[in-house]
Formats: C-alpha cells, sequence, structure tokens
C-alpha cells in the first residue's frame, strides 16, 4: 500500500519522532512504500496567502509547491499524521498544510449542489501525543473533542471513512516502559494494514 506519513514535530529528539520511526519502520517491514512528509524540514509554506486564494477563485494553476503535495496525497492510500496536542489542536504547520493542500476541487467539492469529499477510498491514521492524562480530559468531557479538528473537520469531512486513531496520554511524564508499551500499539497499528 503506498504511505504517505505527514509529519509535525520540530525536534527530532522527541517521542513524535520515535513514532514517526516505528510507524514507518514497521510499515516498511510489512511491504508498504512509504514517503514522508516533515512539514519543518519541507520545501513547504505553511500559510495560506491571498495569491493562493487568487489563483484558486481565477482557476489558475495552483503554486508548485502545492500542487506537489497534492500528487502525493493521490498517490497515498493510506494518509498517516504524527503530531503533538498544541492547544488543544494541530501544530500550526499541519494545520497550514491542510489549508494549503485540501483545496476545494481536490479534496472536496463544494458547489450549489452541496458538499462531496473527494477523497473517498483512503485510509487514514491519526497518531496523536499530549501532555495530559486521560483522566484530566476526561474531567473537563473534552476527551472525545480532541482529535475532531483533524478526524472529523478534516479527513471525513474530505470523504475518508476510514480513520484510525491513537492518542498517547501523559506523555512528558511517561517513563521508559510506558513509551515503550505506546510504540507496541504504533506497530501494532502498522501490522493491522493488509499488505
Ligand atoms: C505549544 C504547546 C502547546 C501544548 N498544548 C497542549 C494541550 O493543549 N494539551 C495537552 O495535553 N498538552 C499540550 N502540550 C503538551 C504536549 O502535547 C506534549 O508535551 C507532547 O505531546 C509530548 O510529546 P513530545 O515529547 O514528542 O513533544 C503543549 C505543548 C506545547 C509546546
Amino acid at each position: 500500500m503506498n504511505c504517505l506519513v505527514v509529519y509535525a514535530h520540530p525536534n527530532p529528539e522527541s517521542f513524535n519522532h520515535a513514532i514517526l520511526e516505528t510507524l514507518t519502520g514497521a510499515l516498511r517491514a510489512q511491504g508498504h512504500e512509504v514517503r514522508i512528509r516533515d512539514l519543518y524540514t519541507a520545501p513547504f509554506d505553511p500559510v495560506l496567502r491571498a495569491a493562493d486564494l487568487r489563483a484558486a477563485a481565477a482557476g489558475r494553476p495552483l503554486p508548485e509547491d502545492v500542487r506537489r503535495e497534492q500528487e502525493a496525497v493521490a498517490w497515498a492510500e493510506l494518509l498517516a499524521f504524527i503530531y503533538p496536542l498544541w492547544w488543544f489542536d494541530r501544530p500550526a504547520v499541519l494545520k497550514g498544510w491542510f489549508d494549503r493542500v485540501f483545496t476545494n476541487g481536490f479534496a472536496f467539492r463544494f458547489d450549489e449542489r452541496g458538499i462531496q469529499g473527494l477523497l473517498q477510498g483512503k485510509r487514514a491514521f491519526v497518531l496523536v501525543t499530549a501532555g495530559g492524562r486521560e483522566a484530566d480530559f476526561e474531567a473537563i468531557g473534552a476527551r472525545e473533542h480532541l482529535l475532531h479538528p483533524t478526524t472529523e473537520g478534516t479527513l471525513r469531512f474530505c470523504g475518508i471513512e476510514a480513520v484510525t486513531d491513537l492518542v498517547f496520554y501523559g506523555v512528558p511524564l511517561a517513563d521508559d516502559a510506558e513509551r515503550a508499551a505506546m510504540l507496541e500499539r504504533v506497530e501494532a497499528l502498522a501490522r493491522s494494514l493488509s499488505p
């Protein structure tokens, strides 16, 4: 399966980076083809600017960096996203990647007939780390909302129904054994994909 892994963490020593290595290693070991987008090093501007909006409105070609990302998304059968929860949401670079790449006419169609997702048939993994413990989120009734901007507002909106998520809570306080168990779950997720 063609897998595009979109990774949004600035620190190569982070736990998120360990998740990236574990997921991509396990996918490749299963025979999947993997491409990685590291959004902190990729030649991609994550800010949607007036020029993008004007080009889209006038039906002009999109900027080269956006077209390159759209080609990768079109190629992928699995889209995997790895990121830390920052202010209850995605890091800005990932939000900006969606803003620019998931355009009207590419990822969805929005016209007088309504909204139609255009990425049907793809699968998605959403792997997120959080500083808070699961009980902290449950206490404020927020647990099920953590991923909504990505899983519902973006991926399912664009027609991707098979969305699987893993949330790792309390990462800054987790000891080595707990981190190893988290990475086991990442490997098991990769193994759950049929070749
Ligand atoms: C700017 C920023 C915002 C954060 N916002 C949240 C938050 O809203 N909820 C939360 O549980 N943790 C939050 N955290 C903690 C991170 O999610 C946590 O440190 C990270 O997931 C741990 O993974 P890492 O070691 O790979 O960075 C935030 C951290 C930073 C730097």
